[in-house]
């Protein structure tokens, strides 16, 4: 027979002629450039063999009931899954499909350049440009200094943590290690076991004197430049909260690449106020993105605010939206999947 296939974005000429390529596809695209409404969806699932999401796009049970017994795959273009039931999912025997791997340079990338951004004052800086500031601000000692990333002769150690040390947080220290970065801290699911092996292997391949997992207060004080680059959902939820953020550097700074949900943002516009910390580099906010310009945070002269643009680079959103094709393709006609979330927990 026919599948139906529910896509809830255009995924751009290369994936879109790949599903359009695929026989016995019948595919019903969401028509705009915009995020996909709630309405459109229920209306359109019922009956669909496959799905294919945004993070923008929540799919829980009712869209999961909606749909039937007829939905065999959930495809997402995105890493993270946290936005789909995968309790609901694993229920109904569903496959879901994700693009990790494909993104990971990107957002590395995005990670270092929050970290340069956040410490060099560069959002203020770039403001004050603009604004025409430059005659009142000229060139002087101190002006817009903040804390260097690399180190110097006077600074020979410079310590990176980790919340959350997955593909992206390694493939950001891989970026870091021509700055001269000394110490890598990390934390990460207490469950998953300590490694110490692995570490001592990333020490000797980086040249850096220690790789090592420390619990999340450790990795606080010890840590000047922290990278929040963890799952979202309920076991990070605001991870990094007033008691971490109090045990932070005043020099330190924070980048969050990851979700929104992990940072308790009203502990951070706290602490960035009364100068716990230096800087605050975020691709990514709760709440978002109704995130305006009187929201804490917005208003904080040292938070650098970006709108959840890790992987947006043309290079990756075209891999991304080929992944999503080819995870679903693969899910529909029963081949294995290129990346497919293990489900295996929630049965
Ligand atoms: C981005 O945030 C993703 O999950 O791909
Ligand atoms: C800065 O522009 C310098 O010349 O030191």
């Amino acid at each position: 027979g026919r599948h139906k296939v529910v896509v809830c974005r255009d995924l751009g000429p290369d994936a879109m002629s790949l599903l359009k390529a695929t026989p016995k596809l019948d595919l019903v695209v969401w028509p705009h450039d915009r995020g996909c409404d709630r309405t459109w969806l229920l209306d359109n699932v019922p009956g669909s063999t496959g799905l294919v999401v945004m993070l923008t796009d929540k799919v829980d049970s009712e869209i999961l009931g909606r749909a039937g017994p007829s939905l065999k795959i959930v495809s997402t273009m995105s890493v993270g899954y946290e936005h789909i039931d995968l309790k609901a999912a694993a229920q109904s025997g569903l496959k879901v499909g994700y693009t990790p791997d494909v993104l990971t340079d990107a957002v590395a990338d995005l990670s270092v350049m929050l970290a340069l951004m956040a410490s060099r004052n560069i959002g203020i800086a770039t403001a004050l440009a603009r604004e025409g500031q430059w005659p009142n601000h000229p060139w002087s000692p101190f002006t817009l200094c903040g804390p260097q990333l690399s180190t110097i002769a006077s600074s020979p150690t410079r310590k990176v943590g980790f919340v959350g040390f997955g593909r992206i947080a390694q493939a950001t220290l891989a970026r870091l290690v021509p700055f001269g970065i000394t110490h890598c801290l990390y934390s990460s699911n207490p469950s998953s076991p300590t490694n110490h092996e692995r570490d001592a292997e990333l020490a000797r391949a980086y040249k850096l004197q220690s790789v090592t997992k420390v619990d999340v207060d450790e990795l606080a004080r010890e840590s000047d430049f922290i990278f929040v680059l963890a799952p979202g959902g309920r076991d990070t939820y605001h991870i990094i909260n007033e008691k971490f953020l109090k045990q932070m550097k005043r020099t330190g700074i924070l980048v969050n690449a990851s979700r929104g949900t992990l940072v308790d943002s009203d502990a951070l516009a706290k602490a960035l106020r009364e100068g716990w910390i230096w800087g605050a580099g975020l691709d990514v906010v709760e709440g978002e993105p109704s995130v305006t310009i009187d929201h804490p945070l917005v208003k904080e002269p040292r938070c650098i605010i970006i709108p959840h643009v890790g992987s947006a680079t043309l290079e990756t959103r075209t891999a991304m939206a080929v992944r999503v094709a080819q995870n679903l393709i693969a899910g529909i006609l029963g081949g294995s999947m290129p990346a497919q979330v293990d489900l295996s927990g929630y049965r």
